[in-house]
């Protein structure tokens, strides 16, 4: 159990850091599942856009609409008392001018109860970035392979394979801090490009297939936990082996129903 058991605020994330101590994030996309990652002491849930493939099952993350987004996020600040609750702003609800992305980041904290907002890209949304942090809504960074450019990038690859990738990645984590985001997520890249970035900035690194050296890590919890085998990248760790227990226990239920084992006996109990 983590030692701190006050809520986790923003500020926390930088004193981790300044001490040396990782930081824990995983998605959580329910109040079910909110809680069961609250009471076991993570830091920071995320409510990613990765709801379109893991929950509802898409190829991508690019029909996920903020209506979609402010729903599930309620659910799980609903579900949450002391972890750190950040929104994903999906695709097309910041990128396409400053005043969208004020309205709808401003729907997650305000409908949704997030603490704070993630987005994807550097460079490219610094204006964003600044405008949010200016009028009170922190801001976590994404990049490397940022899934929402999935086309652009021709599919869910591995980033930084190229000089000029590694390049561009370190400019757009200077421009994210200097734009005022209080962490930057950096998934799929080489692990020496992930300690570069984190030795180089102020604020946490949280790494997803980034090797060891980031200030925390992140897994997306379908994932983590074996509920979504069919799609979970290579550097995943496998905690727990859930689909297999649901799949075991639906079996035992159909066999007890078809064989009347279920509910004879707890029907009994109630009737007495
Ligand atoms: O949508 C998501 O779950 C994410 C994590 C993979 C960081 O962005």
């Amino acid at each position: 159990m983590n030692k701190q058991e006050r809520a986790i605020r923003i500020p926390d994330l930088a004193a981790r850091k300044r001490r040396g101590e990782k930081i824990t994030m995983l998605t959580a996309y329910d109040a079910a599942m909110a809680r069961l990652l609250d009471r076991a002491g993570i830091d920071v849930i995320l409510v990613g856009d990765s709801l379109g493939m893991v929950v509802m099952g898409e190829e991508n993350t690019l029909r996920v609409t903020l209506d979609d987004m402010v729903h599930h996020t309620r659910a799980v600040r609903n579900g949450t008392k002391r972890a750190l609750v950040i929104a994903d702003m999906p695709f097309l609800t910041y990128q396409t001018c400053v005043a969208d992305a004020v309205r709808n980041a401003g729907r997650l904290v305000q409908e949704g109860g997030a603490a704070a907002v993630k987005l994807e890209g550097g460079q490219a949304v610094a204006e964003v970035v600044s405008r949010l942090v200016e009028i009170g809504i922190p801001v976590m960074g994404h990049i490397g392979l940022t899934p929402q450019s999935v086309h652009k990038l021709g599919g869910f690859r591995r980033m930084g394979r190229r000089p000029d990738e590694v390049e561009q990645m370190l400019e757009d984590a200077r421009t994210l801090e200097k734009s005022g985001a209080f962490a930057v997520v950096l998934e799929s890249i080489p692990e020496e490009t992930a300690a570069g970035i984190t030795a180089e900035l102020s604020i946490p690194t949280i790494g997803i297939g980034a090797g060891p050296y980031c200030d925390g890590q992140v897994l997306v919890s379908y994932d983590a936990f074996g509920l979504f085998e069919e799609g979970a990248p290579p550097f995943v760790k496998v905690y727990a082996r859930l689909g297999d227990a649901i799949v075991e226990a639906t079996r035992e239920y159909i066999a007890d129903v078809e064989s009347g084992r279920y509910p004879a006996a707890e029907a009994k109990r109630a009737a007495r």
